[in-house]
């Protein structure tokens, strides 16, 4: 596919994402946050699930956390319209709860759907949930983080989530070592 099919095999999905009444956060949410960007990237950034301000929004990314993700992308001399951010859960759960495993396993065909369309070379995941969901339950990200994995045929490079960074500022330059492999 190139750029232009691929960006409307995109619409399509989130079109099909707008009609599910299936998925499990539907309901509570304000907007659907399918996630953004270059539909011909070459790096994909999964996060966790909308916040508060992406549920506002409808666009993944736009709150505290996302201004830090935006800074680690500017230091790594790209910009939000090189790469494409998706989250595994497309609906905020309510008071940002954790994401259950039947509520990522509801969700991840969607984003399964945005892989194949996309064809990323690396997958960056941020934190824990989209870790474990891309390389299985028993990694822990403070062992693993920075260190890309294969996955099929793509990279997979495991990172702190942008969000711990704001809890625990020792973490920024942790997340900023990390980010500047991923060109490598
Ligand atoms: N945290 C995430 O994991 N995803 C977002 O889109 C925003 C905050």
């Amino acid at each position: 596919m190139n750029k232009k099919e691929k960006q409307q095999a995109l619409d399509e999905l989130n079109a099909k994402i707008a009609a599910d009444t299936d998925l499990p956060l539907k309901v509570a949410a304000t907007n659907d946050v399918p996630g953004e960007g270059n539909p011909d990237a070459d790096i994909l950034f999964v996060g966790e699930a909308p916040g508060a301000k992406e549920d506002e929004l409808g666009r993944p990314f736009v709150g505290a956390a996302g201004k830090f993700l935006d800074e680690l992308i500017a230091s790594i001399g790209l910009s939000r319209e090189d790469i494409f951010i998706a989250n595994l859960i497309k609906h905020r759960p309510p008071n940002n709860r954790d994401p259950l495993p039947e509520e990522i396993a509801a969700y991840v065909p969607y984003l399964e759907r945005q892989i194949e369309i996309i064809e990323p070379k690396v997958i960056v995941t941020l934190g824990r949930y989209s870790l474990q969901y891309f390389l299985g339950d028993s990694l822990t990200i403070s062992k693993i983080h920075g260190q890309p994995k294969r996955r099929g045929g793509r990279v997979v490079m495991p990172m702190y989530h942008p969000a711990a960074a704001l809890y625990s500022g020792n973490l920024r330059p942790v997340l900023k070592e990390d980010f500047a492999k991923i060109l490598k």
